[in-house]
């Protein structure tokens, strides 16, 4: 097995091929402090922050060549054999050189800086930096460039790391970012004429190890240590991107990848990012309404009540039609299929409005951002393929309405904008009970017998299923608003459960449904799970 020697430490790098010195370091849990590399992107060796002594170990004799100067960890691969220092006096005074460097250009304007907090500049000075400062203070001269849309650029902050010219050039493959001048006098600009205006744009942001680069949709809206975070979902596509939403006081700030080689790597795009503002929007459905009169006036009615009575209404009407929404989870969309069945054991059901917009776009990155913008089309083909033998799709349920062969209708619905029209809301309206479950008013919620808040992607609990069959599962990173009563907790007590709605519980029964699906039983980790598992296995 190949050996590394980190800091005296032997650490197996395993079957892992072609590390650097800071991968395989971090295997002995060791940081090597960096700024231009990064994992996403090629490797140029300019900000010498990471320079630690190397040298080899012969395996015969055991005897240790080193390296007689430092070398940059990022560029150095690591083999077996590798020895690498980190703590030595020499690499811990180059490391407070570098610091002291870069310093001696940086403002020192922490205290309105976006990035205090979680700058890496900030935190190797205090951990690797000189204990003085022995240069002037930089004045802080606001050299401030809108470079475009998203993004702002602070010039006087950079540290010519060129991660941000990278990811252009590497993963978006729109090379709007330069570098301009040279030696003393370079720095980051847009080429004249072309800002950065790119879907993948957000991410220079997060790259930025300083605060040269700003998000303007998060620029002094909060201090980063009052953010709490939560390993989220991103609802925006079919492309499932593991993201960390970033929240205070049941409000979100933004949203930020989380690392996932299975499906986003380290990115996401500005379609996700800045797409969470629809959850605080004012317009939004806060109460549950019961039609009372037919010039659309509604009574509010308490959720224990709405558990009994909206029950009562449907199994009164008659024959029941349910349309299953992909932006409920797996556990929501399987209890919503089991009460539909309790109301009318024949129920119909129907995967429901699939929402699309254009096609797939990919980037030179692999990047793809999907066509289909929902999260979770796959999770509920495959719970109401547990209770139908035929796959009833949005348009069938639309057919089923038309030729009357229903009496009452369950739809959810929770998109994020607008997704149906009068034409083709009007059917309907000839239902005897209609309850529709959705984020903001539409044609179709208008006509509606009973009228139910949905929640947000940032306030549901479940399991989504991507495009690749990848199932990842995630707490709620915010509560929903007052007066709403999520999807799971409603659907959860009209099953009769007692107790807190748990999605674990609802995951194990599904697990017993089907083969595909049996992996749910246990934890799910981080990276998510690949339902395809259990039928690569029995192929
Ligand atoms: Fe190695 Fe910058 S991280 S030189």
């Amino acid at each position: 097995m190949p050996t590394v020697i980190v800091d005296g430490k032997e650490i197996e790098i395993g079957a892992q091929e072609r590390l650097n010195c800071i991968e395989a370091a971090r295997l002995a849990g060791v940081e090597i402090p960096h700024y231009c590399w990064h994992p996403g992107l090629s490797v140029v060796a300019s900000c010498r922050m990471c320079l630690v002594e190397t040298g080899s170990r012969d395996p015969a004799t055991g005897k240790v060549t080193m390296v007689p100067k430092l070398v940059p960890g990022c560029q150095t691969p690591a083999r077996d054999g590798t020895v690498i220092v980190t703590d030595s006096q020499l690499v811990k005074d180059s490391r407070a050189r570098v610091e002291e460097a870069l310093l001696i250009d940086h403002p020192i304007d922490c205290s309105i800086c976006d990035k205090a907090g979680e700058c890496l500049l900030q935190d190797y000075h205090f951990e690797h930096g000189q204990p003085e400062r022995r240069a002037d203070i930089n004045p802080f001269h606001s050299q401030r460039r809108d470079v475009g849309p998203t993004v702002t650029l602070f010039v006087d902050r950079c540290i010519m790391c060129t991660r941000c010219v990278r990811f252009t050039r590497e993963v978006s493959g729109t090379s709007e970012l330069m570098v301009a001048n040279r030696g003393a006098k370079e720095e980051i600009d847009v080429f004249p004429g072309f800002p950065l205006d790119n879907k993948l744009s957000g991410n220079v942001v997060d790259l930025c190890p300083v605060g040269a680069l700003g998000d303007k949709d998060f620029l002094y809206q909060q201090r980063v240590w009052f953010l709490k975070r939560e390993a989220n979902v991103c609802g925006g596509c079919s492309a499932g991107c593991s993201i960390v939403t970033e929240h205070n006081q049941d409000t979100v700030y933004r949203l930020k990848p989380r690392e996932n080689p299975h499906v986003n790597k380290w990115w996401i795009c500005d379609d996700g990012r800045y797409g969470w503002h629809h959850l605080h929007d004012p317009s939004r459905l806060l109460a549950a309404g019961r039609l009372v009169s037919s010039a659309a006036e509604r009574e509010t009615v308490e959720w224990p009540a709405v558990v009994t009575r909206i029950r009562d209404d449907l199994k009164s009407a008659g024959r029941l039609a349910v349309a299953v929404s992909p932006m409920l989870t797996l556990e929501e969309a399987w209890m919503l299929c089991a009460v539909a069945r309790s109301i009318d054991p024949r129920a119909y059901l129907a995967v429901g409005h699939v929402p699309t917009s254009g096609t797939d776009q990919s980037f030179p990155g692999g990047f793809t951002i999907r066509a289909e913008k929902c999260p979770n089309r796959i999770g509920v083909e495959a719970i109401v393929g547990l209770f139908e033998t035929d796959l009833h799709r949005w348009h069938n349920f639309l057919d089923h309405i038309r030729q009357g062969q229903a009496d009452a209708a369950w739809v959810t619905a929770a998109y994020p904008g607008s997704w149906i029209d009068d034409s083709t809301a009007e059917p309907f309206g000839k239902l005897r009970s209609l309850v529709v479950q959705d984020l903001f008013e539409s044609p179709l919620s208008r006509l509606a017998t009973w009228q139910l808040p949905a929640t947000g992607f940032a306030e549901r609990t479940g399991t989504w299923v991507n495009v690749a069959h990848r199932a990842q599962t995630f707490a709620a990173a915010v509560r929903a608003p007052a007066g709403v009563w999520p999807e799971g907790r409603l659907l959860w007590n009209m099953l009769g459960r007692r107790g807190l709605y748990d999605p674990a519980a609802v995951r194990r029964q599904i697990a017993e449904s089907a083969v595909s699906l049996a992996v749910l039983a246990g934890d799910v980790p981080p990276n998510g799970v690949d339902l395809r598992v259990n039928q690569i296995a029995s192929a």
